[in-house]
């Protein structure tokens, strides 16, 4: 890797080089999106990730790094000859659903880790495609949202909070009764469908807390934000309130609890039920 340019520096010219190549396959971006063929995975809306994340490999063999892949798209992949020593852990595109319906609402995700591990990463972005909003992170440094240092929600209050909660699941009848508590306490419910961006949200004191329990999501969503959210000064943790140091896999899967502060942390770890009492 050339010494003179910080990751930093190398994760914003991967998404300036993904917003050009995804360009040309869409229509304007608030619209839904013409049929964009079908993708490796015989899923017809993965090309478009595809694109996405051969942007981010093409800019990192520019920089001549050499890493190990570990990407929602194409699983865990070599480039170059020291790969155990630089881990890029991806998902190219947060929000598929949300593009191709022309639900402004998606993010590239990129964080870079010395091994495949969460409390490895040192540096990271996730950026919102349709609004030009970047929150990146460095370890020890803060998070930034457009250059600017963001700090979380102080709002300690389920009246007034906005929390996110992911039910986007089959599995309804296990964690609805969990959550049941939280909810009826809680004034405003959302879910905006880009769980990596829905975090940043948090970070940046947008929203108050974001849940998700369903057991489901991907680890390569989480490796960015999580850092935004520890620089930026909130919390992550499981669902039962131990830290969230996961392996970086794309195999692997995360629940977890953000919210902006320890109180309102612990406000909801008290109502939220474990999976046995919740019957
Ligand atoms: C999805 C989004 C969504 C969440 C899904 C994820 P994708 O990511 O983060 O909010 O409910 O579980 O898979 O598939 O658009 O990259
Ligand atoms: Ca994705």
């Amino acid at each position: 890797m050339r010494k003179e340019i910080s990751w930093l520096q190398i994760l914003i010219q991967c998404r300036s080089n993904i917003q050009e190549q995804i360009a040309p396959l869409l229509r304007k971006l608030d619209q839904p999106q013409p049929n964009l063929g079908i993708g490796a995975g015989g899923d017809p809306i993965k090309k478009i990730d595809m694109v996405a994340e051969n942007a981010i490999v093409n800019t990192l063999r520019k920089y001549e790094i050499s890493f190990t892949l570990i990407s929602e798209e194409s699983g865990a992949k070599e480039y170059g000859e020291k790969v155990d020593e630089c881990y890029v852990t991806t998902d190219p595109i947060d929000g598929t659903t949300n593009l191709m319906r022309g639900v402004p609402f998606y993010a590239t995700s990129i964080a870079i880790s010395t091994k495949p591990k969460l409390s490895k990463v040192h540096t990271a972005l996730v950026a919102d495609l349709f609004h030009g909003i970047t929150y990146t992170a460095q370890k020890g440094h803060g998070s930034c949202r457009n250059n600017q240092k963001i700090t979380p929600s102080n709002n300690v209050s389920l009246e007034d909070a906005v929390i996110g909660i992911d039910l986007n699941s089959y599995k309804v009848q296990r964690i609805v009764p969990q959550l049941t508590a939280l909810i009826e306490r809680t004034k405003h419910i959302r879910h905006f469908g880009a769980n990596a961006l829905e975090l940043c949200y948090v970070a940046d004191g947008t929203t108050d807390a974001f849940i998700d329990i369903r057991g489901k999501l991907r680890t390569t969503d989480v490796a960015a934000a999580w850092l935004i959210i520890e620089e930026a000064g909130a919390i992550m943790t499981t669902p039962d309130g131990k830290p969230l140091d996961i392996k970086l896999d794309p195999g692997e899967k995360v629940e977890f609890i953000a919210a902006g502060n320890h109180e309102m942390h612990k406000t909801i770890l008290s109502l939220i039920k474990p999976e046995k009492e919740a019957k």
